[in-house]
């Protein structure tokens, strides 16, 4: 959550402002309820910021047209404080010589806050990183240069950050410093050093990146980085390293194609995605098998997308003849876990890597009770990787959209290649058996082609749903996982409540309020639930509801009841129905997108979200 992004550069005639801006633009997926930048500027601290996004904030060329030598800038989504021009940042210190902006949560800010107004300094925010800009100022005024001033001060401040300092009197240089939030460094040797939330931020500019780790703190020169250790002090030698993706992940053109949104544009990766996911060596999941076969106890964590992906994960890896393994939301993991049996492993699945709750979870696990942890991450280097003794990372590539859609179907693949590989190694079923759930996996990608080839059915339904203000979504087994991310997906960017629930679970309450003309959306591909969901059909009809049916491409009997059907083109095998739930989610994401853009939404950035929840 926020958007950090800041350069220092010996290069000459350089539009800092602009340059920022246009950083700041690439990580406003991060938060987008105000945004800002300061420069120094020939000893002094040149600030603009407002509340708004960037295109409205940069009218006329605001942002971009700061004067100056080198700085930072921040897209914020808030937490301390309302969305309004004073809590944006970046904050001065009392002297206005000092800007910083921030990304994560000081905890003890109201103490440390109370100890500064008492001796007596003037805060302009209601945020917690304002202590940040006071504390430094009061480290430098005792004779402390810059950096020793940072690292004094982060280790008065409990929480997390990741902090960009700039002082009007040390023009050749800045400090960041980062503990339990991103922050990523690039480098061109010899001339510009960029500092950001996400690698996407500067990828247009440079491809040599650094992953600033927790407790450290470094000084950014023009081309030139010194990264010591909070604690030690010690000056760490770390190079940078290649960044492989393409600079297309971080823009809205995909193979020569120029799409409207990141969220289609997303979405039309999710075949090749997925091709590259069911490509990886199989070796390479061999550790991750044996810490869920060694382990007496399994549990699964993760948030929203996510934790639907892990849902229909953890029903394929049992079926695969893994373990039956428990599913726990990463929020409510430490509440509902209070106790971890010796030899368990948790199973954590994140995009980012940095969403809180899940490192909560992931560290309770470990820390309290010796837990292994295994988790599928997106984002290489994020802070879920340190913390776990086996790490997968998906395919997806960097994920601009706010609302998860590619990410959530590499996780649903990379879980399935887990048990298929379970299965493999300890023979729980037959080889062909094997085989053909691998043909079936690889086949998703081809399907997953040919809804986006035949799109206008889900047009056709989404104008027809785009009007309603609630829809339910009812599944059975492990569908239930693709109208879970179906419900959310149409909750997030077209701001229609939904509930997805068990179909058999309606009739226990929810179905209370079908009346004339309800849209429920059934997903109901031709497994060992389609019977039970039949009278589930009928139920609903029966009692006025629009049904909008999910089926395969030759349903006949689900059909002949529905409204409305959306066909899938599934292979005409068990396994490739068994393989069902990223087809069936990749049409209600798609679905979903069209409701939005109809309604004239921003798909990209849904109200009150942002990409990377790093708040508890
Ligand atoms: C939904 C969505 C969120 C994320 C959730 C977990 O479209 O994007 O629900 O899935 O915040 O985030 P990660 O996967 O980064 O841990």
């Amino acid at each position: 959550m926020c958007g950090i992004f800041g350069i220092i550069s010996n290069k000459s005639n350089l539009e800092v402002g602009k340059l920022i801006r246009e950083g700041l633009e690439r990580l406003e997926y991060r938060g987008y309820d105000s945004a800002g930048i300061a420069v120094v500027n020939n000893g002094a601290i040149e600030l603009r910021k407002k509340s708004g996004r960037i295109a409205d904030i940069n009218k006329n060329g605001w942002l971009d047209s700061i004067p100056g030598q080198f700085g930072v800038g921040h897209t914020r989504w808030a937490t301390h404080g309302k969305p309004v021009q004073h809590n944006a940042h970046p904050h001065l210190d009392c002297t206005g010589k000092i800007g910083i902006v921030h990304n994560g949560i000081v905890e003890n800010y109201q103490d440390l806050r109370k100890e500064l107004l008492l001796r007596g300094h003037d805060f302009k925010s209601d945020t917690d990183t304002e202590v940040f800009t006071h504390l430094i100022e009061e480290f430098i005024a005792k004779g402390f240069d810059l950096k020793d001033s940072v690292i004094q001060t982060v280790k008065k401040c409990r929480g997390a950050y990741g902090v960009v300092v700039i002082h009007a009197d040390t023009p050749d240089y800045m400090i960041v410093a980062r503990k339990e939030s991103p922050l990523v460094l690039g480098i061109i040797p010899g001339e510009s050093t960029y500092c950001a939330s996400d690698i996407p931020a500067f990828l247009p500019l440079t491809r040599e990146a650094i992953i600033l780790d927790d407790d450290e703190v470094a000084i950014l020169k023009p081309g030139e980085v010194e990264i010591y250790g909070v604690h030690e002090g010690k000056k760490k030698n770390i190079s940078p390293f290649e960044v492989s993706y393409s600079i297309d992940a971080a823009q809205k053109s995909l193979d020569g194609v120029q799409f409207p949104w990141y969220m289609i544009k997303e979405l039309h990766e999710v075949p090749q995605k997925i091709k590259e996911q069911v490509q990886i060596p199989q070796t390479d999941l061999d550790g991750f098998c044996k810490a869920i076969m060694d382990a007496d106890h399994v549990f699964i964590t993760a948030a929203g997308s996510s934790y639907y992906a892990a849902l229909a994960g953890k029903f394929q890896i049992t079926r695969c003849g893994g373990p039956y393994i428990d599913a726990v939301l990463c929020s409510e993991f430490v509440d509902l876990v209070p106790k971890l049996s010796k030899n368990s492993l948790v199973i954590a699945i994140s995009q980012s890597g940095e969403t809180a709750d899940t490192i909560e979870a992931v560290r309770y696990a470990r820390d309290k009770w010796n837990a292994k942890i295994c988790s599928i991450v997106n984002v290489v280097g994020s802070s879920l990787t340190r913390y776990s003794d086996h790490v997968l990372i998906t395919t997806a590539g960097p994920e601009i959209a706010v609302a998860s859609q590619k990410a959530f179907c590499t996780q649903v693949t990379a879980l399935s290649l887990i048990g298929l590989r379970i299965a493999e190694l300890h023979n729980t079923i037959s080889k062909n058996e094997v085989t053909m759930y691998k043909e079936a996996l690889a086949a998703t990608s081809k399907i997953t082609q040919q809804i986006l080839v035949e799109q206008g059915k889900i047009k056709e339904i989404a104008g027809k749903l785009m009007d309603f203000e609630n829809v339910y979504f009812l599944a059975r087994g492990i569908s239930s996982a693709a109208a879970l991310e179906g419900a959310l997906k149409l909750k997030e960017v077209a701001y229609i409540h939904t509930e997805a629930y068990a179909a058999g679970e309606s009739k226990h309450g929810p179905i209370a309020l079908i009346e004339d003309g309800f849209p429920v959306i059934f997903v109901s591909p031709p497994d060992e639930t389609y019977d039970r969901m039949i009278g589930n059909v009928m139920e609903m009809k029966s009692r006025g509801a629009v049904v909008y049916s999910i089926v395969s491409a030759t349903d006949e009997k689900i059909t002949s009841i529905s409204d409305y059907t959306i066909r899938i083109p599934f292979l005409d095998s068990k396994y490739a129905i068994d393989t069902c739930v990223v087809p069936c989610a990749f049409v209600l994401q798609l679905m979903a997108y069209f409701i939005s853009i109809k309604k004239g939404l921003d798909p990209d950035k849904p109200r009150n979200l942002a990409k990377s929840v790093t708040v508890k």
